[in-house]
């Protein structure tokens, strides 16, 4: 199964991998955390992709697909949530390519919809495990041990990217790319919409029930 996770940043979509990672038996391929892995190891691709990811734009789509080609291809057979990728129009039709040359096919996009002003607050109050990645927010969901992961007991991290300066370029960006990508996944019949402004628990309930597990 191949489910793809499409919404502003902030939106929810890694939080709601996780806990289907966790709860069922998918894969999650997000392309903001290999972006940001190889951006902490320091190689070629990580060199190029952080002048874009600083500044909040995205990452040109020759690099996230070798990315996302290389990814399906030492994960095959395995059921994958999609998180945050495709963005754009191009990167949605490679996609289906990619599948349909192994006998894959997409089988669902959950397109997490929220007022942008709501997602101001959840950037910049988020923190990350820099060990796990847990994901938490300093108001609404924080570690019960200060700085530090609830899980692994790893730091937390404000994201360089989670400052509202960078966060206004991320929207323009979804505007600007990613809406058009929404709108070519509703034509092609694969939207589903969440209510991406519920609470976690209940945004969850929703996505088991639309892909029917
Ligand atoms: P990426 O890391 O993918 O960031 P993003 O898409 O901007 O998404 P976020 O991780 O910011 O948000 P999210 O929707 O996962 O929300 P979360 O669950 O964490 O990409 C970063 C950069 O990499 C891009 O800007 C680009 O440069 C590059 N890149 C990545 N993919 C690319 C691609 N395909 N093409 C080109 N470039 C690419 O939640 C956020 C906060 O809200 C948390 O604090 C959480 O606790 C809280 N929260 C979550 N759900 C709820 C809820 N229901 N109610 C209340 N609070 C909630």
């Amino acid at each position: 199964m191949n489910i793809l996770f499409i919404g502003a940043p902030g939106s929810g979509k890694g939080t709601q991998s996780r806990e289907l990672t966790e709860k069922f038996n998918f894969v999650q391929l997000s392309t903001g955390d290999l972006l940001r892995s190889a951006i902490k190891e320091k190689t070629e691709l990580g060199l190029k992709a952080s002048s874009y990811m600083d500044k909040g734009q995205l990452v040109p789509d020759a690099l996230i697909l070798d990315l996302v080609q290389s990814f399906i291809t030492s994960h095959s057979g395995k059921s994958v949530i999609f998180d945050g990728f495709p963005r754009t129009v191009e990167q949605a039709k490679s996609l289906r390519k990619m599948l349909e040359s192994i006998g894959q096919k997409i089988d669902s996009v959950i397109y997490f919809k929220i007022n942008p002003q709501i997602l101001i607050d959840r950037l910049t109050g988020r923190r990350t495990c820099a060990n796990c990645g847990e994901i938490f927010h300093v108001h609404t969901k924080p570690s019960t041990k200060g700085d530090k992961c609830d899980k692994c007991g790893g730091e937390l991290v404000h994201r360089k990217d989670d400052h509202a300066d960078v966060i206004s370029e991320r929207l323009k960006q979804f505007e600007t790319n990613t809406s058009p990508t929404i709108d070519y996944f509703r034509e092609t019949g694969d939207l589903v919409v969440v209510n991406g402004e519920l609470q976690p628990d209940i945004v969850f309930k929703e996505i088991k029930k639309s892909l029917n597990i």
